[in-house]
């Protein structure tokens, strides 16, 4: 998760090359007769990506900062797996580039991408003589066969699918053409045409043939698509901003035109060509926007900006029209649904009628919204940009903005620290939630992540994970370690920068044992357990002269822990019973002496054999979610040095709106 304020800086000189261009200066290089050097290269995941399987075909590609140096495929390597990870364009391109060198290649993809329809590629390749098998486990597989040229007219409008055949018809005999009804991005076509291929383009139909690419260098300009984000954050703050050096090919700012069209001072200045791209500087200034239209075309060349002029169109009060969106659904996640969930979200309505998406907004929007991301950077930058520019601040359940823009929150200028959970199971961990909400209550940007580690990692790996955070949360099993690590004496569950690190497990539990009024303190007790949790708590119960019996299922353990803490080896008559062990048969068989009062369980996500039995003898049962509570909000009250929060009842209502989300929110669950 992580947790926006108002708070922000924009950074207008964050250069980011062009994603899609630097998909195809790397694809082409790798086919082209010589060296070729790529300067300003996107250095986002999934270009990293695309020159991954690039590497794996048999290019060398060295990147260093943001240039890249290029040594074509000699030979092709055979029986090639090529990880597409979330990255369309890599698939879709290569499918093309592979079916033409005729190597056998498995391609694979991560989940969202696994869903994202391939056919409208393999298809039109088919029918130039490629041959493709589909399986469980992977997207598809190239078999090697000879291409032949075909022509075509676009059965989507899909600049991949353009571009993949286009890179399979430089391998094929004959000529391949392909007609667009409406024009998508033609950077392929532009560098083909520089680069000497035998291309014509015209009109809507372009044509190539068979060719050899030459070598080249090129300076790749920045990418719209990832200034959009400051660009609307501008907009939103009402702030004037220049941002250099943009590509401003007509079929990449339909974005611009949405904006100009509805009133807003965005203007180029400079503008001049490089390397066949039209590139200029985006001034923005001061607007007063009116209602958003998009046309057919508009939408076509803005298909990646939708999500942020949806959050725009939130922003301004009106009815805003987008028309003919269905490719939206395709994206890395349904981007339609991701901007009915933000428009509910923010209080506002946004509908789908099978063609355009209608937003409406009474232009004011609910205060810190907490959005789920759908998986997808572009999805949680726009709605990042919304919670800082007009929900004076808000949450959002991950962060992968890497994929297509790592300097985003450069480019924004907001600046989270960033805590996490570092343990051995940690995907069920609640701490996300109640650092989102103690985050907001507290107006802290930052964020918490969680970190899964094997139980049996090392050391050094161990205290490494925990130094890539500003603060971090330690869980089973590794408390006593990291005490170890620090030369702390007993367990610890916090360290921070300028943290001592520490136990707030202890608080915790005195917290959640005070809020129930029991009578805890110099009173006979018998602790379960003999783990991290458990030593806290000895630790600070000890404080108040309790005493304390360990009940464990391991005698050395709870032998080790009475020596260490000076505890009573038997305790007759206890008041309360605190167990730290999960759910178990030894907590299960353990008998509840008639003289106590209340009993606790550190557990939360199961119910416990214990409070069946509290509940049976009608005595005090205190779950360990509050535990959970008050220790969480000692950690980060450590870390961002903010009061303690004490508001365990607002976390239960957090809770209960993530958990179950109110019936009224149609939003559909994130894959
Ligand atoms: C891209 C084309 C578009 C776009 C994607 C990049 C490209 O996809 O959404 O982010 O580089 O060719 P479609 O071709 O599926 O529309």
């Amino acid at each position: 998760m992580i947790n926006f304020t108002s708070k922000h800086a924009i950074d207008e000189n964050v250069f980011c090359g062009d994603k899609s261009i630097s998909h195809r200066a790397l694809i082409l290089a790798a086919i082209s007769n010589g060296k070729c050097v790529l300067r300003n290269l996107s250095l986002c995941k999934d270009v990293l990506t695309t020159a991954n399987c690039l590497r794996a075909l048999g290019a060398q590609v060295e990147i260093c900062g943001t240039t890249a140096t290029v040594l074509p495929i000699t030979k092709p390597n055979k029986a090639v797996r090529l990880n597409c990870e979330n990255s369309g364009t890599t698939a879709r391109l290569l499918a093309g580039l592979v079916a033409g060198l005729g190597v056998e290649c498995t391609f694979l993809g991560d989940d969202s991408l696994s869903k994202r329809p391939m056919d409208r590629i393999l298809q039109p390749l088919t029918q130039m003589g490629a041959r493709f098998e589909k399986g469980e486990g992977y997207l598809f597989k190239n078999v090697p066969s000879k291409l032949h040229g075909e022509s075509f007219v676009a059965q989507t409008k899909s600049a991949q699918v353009k571009s993949g055949v286009l890179l399979a018809g430089l391998f094929a005999t004959g000529k391949t053409s392909y007609t667009e009804k409406i024009a998508t991005r033609n950077h392929t076509e532009i560098l083909l045409q520089r680069l000497g291929a035998d291309v014509s383009c015209n009109g809507s139909k372009t044509t190539v043939a068979k060719s050899v690419v030459s070598a080249f260098q090129a300076e790749i300009p920045n990418d719209i698509s990832s200034m959009a984000f400051p660009i609307a954050l501008a907009l939103l703050d009402g702030t004037s901003r220049v941002f250099r050096n943009v590509c401003v090919n007509p079929r990449r700012t339909g974005f611009l035109r949405v904006l100009q069209n509805s009133g807003a001072n965005v203007f180029l200045k400079n503008q001049r060509e490089v390397f066949g791209e039209t590139v200029a500087d985006v001034c923005v200034e001061k607007s007063v926007l009116k209602p958003l239209n998009a046309s057919e075309t508009d939408v076509c060349d803005a298909i990646d900006e939708i999500p942020v002029l949806a959050v725009l169109a939130l922003a301004t009060k009106g009815k805003h029209v987008f028309c003919e969106v269905g490719e939206l659904q395709h994206k890395e996640c349904n981007r339609i649904e991701a901007i009915i969930h933000m428009a509910n979200v923010c209080g506002q309505r946004a509908a789908f009628d099978g063609k355009n998406l209608v937003v409406e907004s009474n232009g004011v929007l609910s205060e810190k919204p907490h959005f789920s991301t759908f998986c997808d950077h572009r999805i949680a930058m726009s709605q990042a940009v919304l919670a800082m520019g007009a929900c004076n601040g808000g949450s959002l359940d991950g962060e992968n903005w890497e994929v297509s823009f790592p300097q985003f929150l450069q480019s924004v200028g907001a600046t989270p620290q960033r805590f996490g959970l570092v343990g051995s199971d940690v995907s069920c961990s609640l701490s996300p939630v109640l650092m989102q909400c103690l985050a907001k209550n507290a107006n802290v940007c930052c964020s918490y992540n969680l970190a899964q580690l094997p139980a049996e990692v090392c050391d050094k790996t161990l205290a490494e994970t925990l130094q890539q955070f500003d603060g971090a949360n330690v869980t089973m099993p590794f408390k006593t370690r990291v005490a170890q690590i620090f030369g702390c004496s007993a367990a610890v569950n916090t360290v921070g920068k300028n943290v001592q690190p520490q136990s707030t497990d202890g608080y915790g539990i005195v917290q959640a044992l005070n809020n129930h009024g029991v009578t805890w303190k110099n009173a006979p007790l018998w602790v379960v357990g003999a783990g991290g949790a458990a030593e806290s708590c000895v630790a600070e119960l000890k404080k108040y002269r309790c005493k304390i019996q360990i009940v464990n299922r391991t005698q050395a353990h709870a032998d080790a822990l009475t020596q260490k803490y000076r505890l009573e080896k038997c305790v007759q008559n206890p008041v309360g019973v605190l167990s730290f062990v999960p759910p178990c048969d030894f907590e299960q068989q353990l008998q509840l002496p008639q003289s106590v009062r209340f009993v606790f369980s550190a557990t939360y996500k199961q119910r416990c054999a214990l409070q069946q039995k509290a509940e049976e003898r009608n005595v005090t049962f205190i779950g360990g979610l509050e535990m959970l509570y008050f220790q969480g909000a000692k950690s980060f009250s450590l870390w961002t040095r903010t009061p303690i929060q004490n508001d365990y009842n607002g976390f239960l209502q957090q809770l209960a709106s993530v958990v179950c989300p109110k019936n009224n929110d149609k939003t559909p669950k994130p894959q």
